[in-house]
Formats: structure tokens, sequence, C-alpha cells
């Protein structure tokens, strides 16, 4: 099995990572297992990031999250040094600025099309050329530089609101119908200076697929548009029946999209509010206040003809909730009034004690997310209640998993799933006080198979029924009557 891991790695190093290639010799293997371990733990990682590969299932080493990329500041893919200069000197790009939120990963199925890690940007301060970009293996001060995408007209002059535009992306989605789902705010700093706009990019092609400005009513002035969530259903067909779920943390509403149909809706309720006691966050001794509601979402995984789950949670709360997208996704709830429904939206009993941002879930129904003054990142498995009995830690790690926000499962070419996170010191870059003599940004990633192991969210038990093997004292969390539900066309 190393065999096949380190054979995969040359190759894909070498040939541009054909993984359809079929065994080595054990010798020439051997050979190779010490050059290649010697080398840094982000070499591992090139084949996966570059190629078509996946991590191979039976990885020798101890599972852990490795570092992909990290950063002391962000660099930029600029034509010549002399542009990034005349950036600089416009103020366009302040170097040290930039902060990273979120991360997406593209395995691409193509042997002519390279796999993509996509990063995104927002821009709350001056000084970001770019808001959604693909890191490159290209490096500029031993950073590697991110390239914008699509291109960089799309990102320049954003207050012009040119037709073909990103002003700004806190969290981007992509979904298993090879689409890039971006969610622009149109927002420079605290000033709305273009519509708000969802955006969806095919990745086979890199053209534009999908424009929808959003229309004044379902945004307010003060609406920060933070997460994306796409539910697809027929992703095995046309990729038509899709809904976007977006998060606006400023006016606590989830909106809904229903891409084929091209209407939008608003779903507001109390579960989406920040909680004043969970507004200052204390991250290794710096400390910092932000009221953010709603902010992390994720799906329950799709079985066809079954309803799906949406999770979500403010930012700055200690709870999590539930709501069923049967309910969100009924339009005539919430056209005239998007408070309609406080009856559809669930908080469990059991807390967290600090903050999260973002959140995902695997095939399995096991969440991941950070917990910020853990400095932690944790699993939990949605069949069970939330609290902290069921809540584990699957990685701790003072300096590298500071400040998860941006958190995704990503099923691989091999169809297994990865856990990637993007962690910053987002308390440094809240409090003004980035130093670019340490590592701020880094982009870390791992196979859940591996994360989960021994925890409380798998421990070795199937996740079987709700309340199975976990000392659990609640019955199951889905209302009985809402199984009944007829799910017709929602
Ligand atoms: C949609 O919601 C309305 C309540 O506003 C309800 O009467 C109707 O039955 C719901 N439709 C479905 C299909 O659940
Ligand atoms: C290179 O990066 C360091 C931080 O890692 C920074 O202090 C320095 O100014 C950078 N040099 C250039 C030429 O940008």
């Amino acid at each position: 099995m190393v065999g096949v891991l380190v054979g995969v790695l040359l190759v894909g190093v070498i040939w541009g990572c054909d993984c359809h290639q079929k065994p080595y010799s054990y010798q020439y293997v051997r050979r190779e297992i010490e050059r290649v371990f010697a080398e840094e733990e982000a070499n591992r990682w090139l084949c996966f990031v570059f190629g078509i590969c996946a991590i191979d299932a039976a990885y020798p080493l101890k599972p852990d999250l490795a570092i992909v990329y990290q950063w002391s500041q962000l660099e930029f893919d600029y034509p010549s040094i002399e542009d990034r200069q005349a950036d600089i000197d416009a103020g366009n790009f302040i170097p040290g600025k930039p902060a990273p939120i979120d991360v997406d990963v593209h395995y691409s199925y193509s042997p002519h099309k390279k796999s993509r890690v996509f990063v995104a940007i927002p821009r709350f301060q001056d000084g970001v050329p770019i808001a959604l970009g693909v890191v490159t293996d290209k490096k500029f001060n031993s950073s590697n530089v991110i390239t914008p995408y699509p291109s960089w007209d799309w990102h320049k002059t954003p207050s012009k609101c040119n037709e073909n535009r990103i002003v700004s992306v806190y969290r981007v989605s992509i979904d298993e119908c090879q689409r890039l789902w971006v969610l622009d705010t149109g927002r420079l700093k605290e000033t709305q200076v273009c519509p708000p706009q969802i955006l969806a990019f095919d990745l086979q092609t890199d053209q534009l697929i999908h424009r929808f400005q959003l229309p004044k009513g379902i945004v307010e002035p003060r609406s920060i548009l933070v997460t994306p969530v796409v539910d697809v259903r027929d992703a095995h067909a046309k990729c038509k029946d899709t809904f976007i779920y977006i998060a606006d943390c400023q006016t606590y509403s989830i909106i809904v999209y229903d891409v084929q149909k091209g209407v939008i809706w608003k779903a507001t309720d109390k579960t989406m509010y920040p909680y004043p006691n969970y507004g200052t966050f204390d991250i290794l001794g710096d400390s910092f206040d932000l009221m953010d509601g709603v902010l992390g979402m994720s799906l329950s995984p799709y079985k066809p003809g079954q309803d799906r789950i949406l999770y979500y949670h403010a930012m700055s709360s200690p709870t999590e909730n539930w709501v069923l997208t049967s309910d969100l996704r009924n339009r005539s709830r919430f056209i005239h009034d998007s408070q309609s429904s406080p009856e559809i939206f669930h908080t469990y009993h059991g807390k967290r004690h600090t903050q999260s941002a973002a959140e995902a879930i695997d095939k399995d129904g096991i969440m991941y997310f950070g917990l910020m003054s853990d400095v932690t990142l944790n699993c939990w498995n949605t069949h069970t209640e939330y609290g902290p009995k069921t809540i584990d830690i699957i990685a701790k790690n003072l300096q590298t998993l500071q400040f998860a926000s941006g958190v995704k499962v990503i099923t691989n070419s091999k169809a297994g799933q990865e856990l990637w996170v993007l962690t910053s010191r987002f308390q440094k870059v809240a409090t003004d006080s980035l130093s670019t003599s340490d590592v701020n940004f880094r982009i870390l990633a791992g196979r859940t198979e591996d994360m989960v192991a021994g925890t409380a969210c798998r421990g070795g038990i199937p996740p079987g029924p709700p309340g199975g093997g976990y000392g659990l004292v609640k019955p199951p969390f889905v209302p009985e009557a809402h199984h009944k539900k007829p799910h017709l066309g929602f």
C-alpha cells in the first residue's frame, strides 16, 4: 500500500499523475520511500493537489491533518513584478492585508486538467486585489501564488460594477455537478457598491453558467452574505433541481434560492441570531467582539426520495439548530412573511461552550467544525443528540488550528472523502495586529475516515440508529411526525 501511494506520488510529480497506471516493482518503490518521506510533509500532497489522485486508502503514517499550503502573507499571480508594484502603488494590494476565509477543492476527472484548490478572500478591508483565486505551484517570496478566478478582469475595479465582476467573497461551494457556486456580497468594506449576486462556473470549461442578482427586499443594507450551501437532487441526471441556501449573518436570515425556477425567498428566525454572551471571541490571549448571526451551515447526506436536514448555527452562539429542507423549500410559507414559521426551526438542548464558524457533513452524517477558544477541530455524529458528550476532538493544535473559517468535505477521485480546512490567525486580522514573520494562514487536509477513527463520532461503531451505543439520554431528534411528511416537490 505504501507502494501504491509512493508510486502515485512519483508518477504524479513526473508525468502529471496518471493514477490508472498499474503497480510498480516493489524494489523500485522501496528505493524511493526514503527519498519521498525525507522530503517535507507537504510533498505527500503533491499528487493530491496537482494531479487527479487521492490519498491512498491505506496511508501508512499516523493519520493526521497535513498542511497542504501555508502563508505568512498572500501573494498573487501578477504578470510581472512591475504589475505587482503598480497595484501596490495604486493601493489595490497592501501586502500582508488579504486574509483568506474559505477553501474548496475540485478534483479533476480529466487527465488534461489539474485538480484545483480555491480560496475566497473577502474585501472587508483595503488592499485585497482579488476576492477569489486558485492556489498555484508558482512561488513568490516562498509563498504559493494565488491566481485570480476566473481571470484578473473579474476582480479589477470592483466599484465600477462591471457585468462580469466579483467584488467580495466569503465562501464558495463546489457541487456534485462540477459547478463552483460563488456568493459575491457586492460589498467593499462597509459599502454595498453593487447588488449581491450568485454566480456559477462550470469547472470543466471555466465558463460562467449562471448569474442571479439578489433583489432588494431580500437583501438589506446591513446584509452580509457569508455562506452558500448547495442542494442538488438530480446530480446523476441533469443537475437542474438545485437550491442554494444562503446565510445572511447580519439580518439573521437564511435565503433560499431555487435555481431552476429563478425565485428567491427569505426565512428569518430567532435561532439565527447571535447571543450577546458569545459576542466576545477569546483566542490565545487575543480578544475581539463580533456579533454575527447565522454563518455555519451544512446539509445531511442526500438519499434519493428522502428529505434533507439543514443544520446551522450563528457565529456568536453556543447552539446548533436544524430545519427540514422540505419546510425551507416551501416558498408559500415565507413569501409574505419571512418570520412566519418559528415552529419549523429547532435548537438542540446541548450546547458548545465556545463559538464555531464553518461546518461540513460527510456521507455518514458526521459533522466537522472548529471550536474557537479551544483551538480544536471537532466532530459530531448528527445521528446523536448535540452536546459536550457527543462532540469529540479530532485534532488539537494551538499553532495550526486557529480559527477554522473554511471547512469542507470533499469527495476525491477514488470516491473517498477528505476533510479540508482553512485556518488563520483571524484574531490578529480582527485586531489589526497581524505579523508577517509568523505563518498566518494554512490549508490542511486529511481523510475523514482517519479523522473520526477512535472518536465518539465513530468509535468503531457504525453510525447506527440514533441513540444506539452512545449512552444518549435523548430519543431520536427528528420527531416522528416529520418523518411521515410527504416530500413531494420540496
Ligand atoms: C407549505 O406550507 C404551507 C403553510 O404555509 C402548508 O399549508 C402546505 O401544506 C405546505 N406544503 C407542503 C407541500 O408541505
Ligand atoms: C517576503 O515575505 C515576508 C514575510 O514572509 C515579508 O516580510 C517581506 O516583506 C516579503 N518580501 C517582499 C519582497 O515582499
